[in-house]
């Protein structure tokens, strides 16, 4: 197993204080990209970013777009002979609410245990910043770097990437790249390097009930008129069947069986259920049957509502008949299904069942493409290499459940291969309170990043 190299080693531990230093700078800036309040910190935490790859010694520059803005870098010196590889984060972060149920301010980075607390700390701040970092480190001890390197770090991955795939289409030759590398993941337990095999894609839906103009009194109208909440109610239950199963018709067409490989991979995984059940803090674990966790959370696509309003939700009881309710349901999604076929099976779906005496109205907000990894090939021999260097143990594959809706577009429309990389941890508290990245993780990321461009550096060059 090799090591990092030295001087790279040496220059991070050299540069450690002040690396820190600067990465509490990057998490005090509250970007959040779904707040329209926050614009200015998020279009300051572009410019703080493009800032950051000048220091490094990169070419930077910030571009608006229809949302907020996106920064690429650039170093070319490597010449045409050498790979060039494009490296993917996001510099906006979720809102912090509720904000009292931080131990320490969301905005002011703190270190407890070992951990890094801070809103974007993991997801996904410290994880580029360890990518400016690690090229940093090559920069500025040996004055160069083994590949080409364009950075996109973009600030609406949180609210669904909108802009982004045109950018990528517009400035399509200049990201023209051999490979992406990501890291906006977590490895699958502590001290285990993990590469990701696939990401869930999504189909975000709002659902809207209208009953009467406005509310009424429950008893005089109470059940002569629809009720709108119990609409609601019987249209969110058509989704499942008894065995946790969407009951959508259609709705698994594009599902295939999974890699007999990676599934196998996936039984060799530490993975204790009571585990992960007291980790989520919830009384059972459920889902479809038939399918282990894993499988539920990695391989199987789901319909789940992420929020829900009607009538009187104050305290006490007031007796009355709303005028309307709302669900905002997704749905997680796995290869090969299509987020825009399975918004007009939705459609089809919610107007066919919805009850009579209501208006109901379904609303797609975003969507994104489900992606599986080639766990074959240059790119990803070195990140095995580059993993066991600086984490001292062969890194395992996983899956994951979430989605990073723009993986699929750069497949798309760059034709490169995509490694993820990540290096957060189970419990992290990524989009809740009291979020958290590992010191150790971004400490030794920064190094394994290090290592994986001298890895592709030394690779046959081209990696497809
Ligand atoms: N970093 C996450 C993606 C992710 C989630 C990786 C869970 C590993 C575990 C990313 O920032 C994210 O939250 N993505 C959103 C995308 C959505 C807003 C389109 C998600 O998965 O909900
Ligand atoms: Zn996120």
């Amino acid at each position: 197993m090799s090591a990092v190299s030295t001087d790279l080693d040496a220059y991070l531990s050299t540069h450690d204080a002040r690396i820190q230093r600067e990465l509490f700078d990057l998490l005090r800036i509250p970007s959040v990209s779904a707040r329209s309040e926050h614009d200015a910190d998020t279009a300051r935490a572009a410019e703080w970013v493009a800032q950051s790859l000048r220091d490094a010694g990169l070419e930077a520059s910030v571009h608006p777009t229809g949302g907020h803005p996106v920064v690429v870098g650039e170093w070319r010196g490597a010449g045409a002979g050498a790979p060039t590889v494009l490296v993917y984060g996001h510099y906006d972060v979720q809102p912090a609410e509720p904000l009292e149920l931080w131990t320490s301010p969301a905005f002011e980075p703190t270190i407890r245990d070992g951990k890094l607390f801070a809103r974007g700390s993991v997801d996904d701040k410290g994880q580029l910043f360890l990518h400016v970092k690690a090229l940093e480190a090559h920069l500025k001890a040996r004055g160069r770097l083994p590949v080409n390197v364009i950075v996109l770090a973009e600030g609406e991955e949180e609210v669904g990437s909108e802009h982004l795939a045109g950018f990528i289409e517009a400035n399509a030759a200049r990201l023209q790249a051999d490979a992406v590398v990501i890291s906006d993941s977590a490895m699958f337990a502590p001290g285990l390097p993990s590469i990701l095999s696939s990401l869930r894609g999504l189909a975000y839906f709002q659902i809207d009930v209208q009953g009467p103009a406005q509310d009424l009194h429950s008893g005089s109208y109470g059940g002569a008129v629809v009720n709108p909440a119990m609409a609601l109610a019987r249209i969110l239950a058509t989704m499942h069947d008894a065995d946790g199963r969407i009951a959508i018709p259609g709705f698994y067409d594009a599902v295939h069986a999974w890699d007999a490989r990676v599934l196998e991979q996936m039984r060799g995984l530490p993975f204790d259920e009571e585990h992960f059940r007291a980790e989520a803090g919830s009384p059972a674990l459920g889902g479809e049957k038939g399918y282990t966790v894993l499988e539920r959370l990695w391989t199987r696509p789901t319909c789940e509502v992420n929020g829900l309003l009607s009538g009187y939700t104050g305290e006490g009881a007031k007796t009355v008949l709303p005028a309307k309710a709302m669900a905002k349901v997704s749905c997680r999604l796995v290869p090969d299904q299509d987020p825009a076929a399975i918004e007009a099976l939705m459609k089809a779906h919610v107007a066919r069942v919805a009850p009579k005496g209501v208006t109901v109205t379904v609303t797609h907000l975003h969507g994104g493409r489900p992606w599986r990894a080639e766990l074959a090939g240059p790119l990803f021999d070195a990140a095995r290499r580059a993993l066991a260097a600086a984490f001292g143990r062969e890194p395992v594959i996983t899956g994951e459940g979430g989605s990073i809706p723009v993986v699929g577009d750069f497949q798309r429309i760059l034709g490169a291969p995509v490694l993820l990389v990540g290096f957060g941890l189970p419990g992290e508290n990524a989009h809740a309170p009291d979020e958290w990245m590992s010191v150790e993780n971004f400490t030794k990321g920064m190094r394994a990043i290090a290592a994986l461009w001298d890895e592709l550096g030394t690779s046959t060059g081209r990696t497809k």
